[in-house]
C-alpha cells in the first residue's frame, strides 16, 4: 500500500493549516471521474516513491468506487482527501471471509492533524461493515507514524511485520481491524506472505 516520502531526519512532515470551514465528505461517483480522478492521483502521488498507473486507480474505483470517500474544500470544492478502498470474498482462513481492504489514504499536507483522515477512514469503515464485512486490513510503513497511531486509534491491531515490503526497501505492518470474528487457522495472520493486494505491488 502507499509509501510516503521522509525528510532528512527521518520523520514525516505534517503542516498545520487551518481548515477552511467545515469540509464536505462525500462519496465517490464515476459522474465524478473528469473532475477528481486527476486531484486524487496528484494528492496520493504526491506522497509516493513509486506512483500508481492510471489502470490501479480505476481496478479500484471502477468496482468499489462506493467505498471511496473524498473531503472537499467548501470553498471551491477542491480535493482535501481521500480513502481508497475494496471489499472481496478472501479465502486464506478455513472459513473464507469478506475482507475490506484500505488501499490509499491521503489528506493534502496543509490540512494534516485536523482528523480529516480520521473522518474519511471511519466512513470507509461504516461503510464496509454494513456491506458485511468481517474484517478489514491495510498495509502502512513501520515509520509512519501519524498513520500507525490513527489506524491504531480506531481499532486496528498489528497482525504482521511485512519485512523490506517497499521497493525502497522499508518494511510494513499489515494492520486489521476485526469486525465480527473471524476462525483464524494461525494467530492473527490474516494472509500468508505473497498474498499482499497485486495490484499494488
Ligand atoms: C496519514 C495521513 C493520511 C493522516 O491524515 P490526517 O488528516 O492528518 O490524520 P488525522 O488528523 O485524522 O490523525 C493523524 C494522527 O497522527 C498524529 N500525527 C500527525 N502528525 C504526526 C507526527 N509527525 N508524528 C506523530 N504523530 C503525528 C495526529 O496527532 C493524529 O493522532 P491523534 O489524533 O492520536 O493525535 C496524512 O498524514 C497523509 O496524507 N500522509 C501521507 C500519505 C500516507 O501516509 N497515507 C497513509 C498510508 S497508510
Amino acid at each position: 500500500m502507499t509509501k510516503t516520502v521522509q525528510d532528512e531526519k527521518g520523520s514525516i512532515a505534517t503542516t498545520k493549516g487551518e481548515l477552511p470551514g467545515e469540509l464536505r465528505y462525500m462519496q465517490y461517483q464515476h459522474s465524478l471521474e473528469p473532475k477528481y480522478l486527476p486531484a486524487i492521483r496528484a494528492l496520493i502521488s504526491k506522497d509516493l516513491s513509486e506512483p500508481y498507473s492510471i489502470y490501479v486507480y480505476r481496478y479500484f474505483l471502477y468496482q468499489w468506487g462506493h467505498l471511496c470517500y473524498m473531503a472537499l474544500n467548501p470553498i471551491d470544492d477542491s480535493l482535501i482527501g481521500v480513502v481508497i478502498c475494496k471489499l472481496e470474498r478472501h479465502s486464506s482462513h478455513s472459513t473464507p471471509t469478506l475482507r475490506g481492504y484500505i488501499a490509499m489514504l491521503a489528506v493534502s499536507s496543509s490540512y494534516r492533524g485536523h482528523g480529516v483522515a480520521t473522518t474519511l477512514v471511519k466512513m470507509a469503515i461504516d461503510a464496509m461493515a454494513e456491506r458485511n464485512a468481517d474484517e478489514i486490513v491495510l498495509e502502512t510503513e513501520e515509520t509512519n507514524t501519524p498513520a500507525m497511531r490513527l489506524y491504531e486509534r480506531l481499532g486496528f491491531i498489528r497482525s504482521k511485520k511485512l519485512h523490506r515490503y517497499y521497493l525502497n526497501g522499508n518494511s510494513a505492518y499489515r494492520l486489521v481491524l476485526l469486525l465480527r470474528p473471524v476462525a483464524i487457522d494461525s494467530p492473527t495472520s490474516p494472509a500468508p506472505d505473497g498474498e499482499e493486494d497485486p495490484a499494488l505491488k
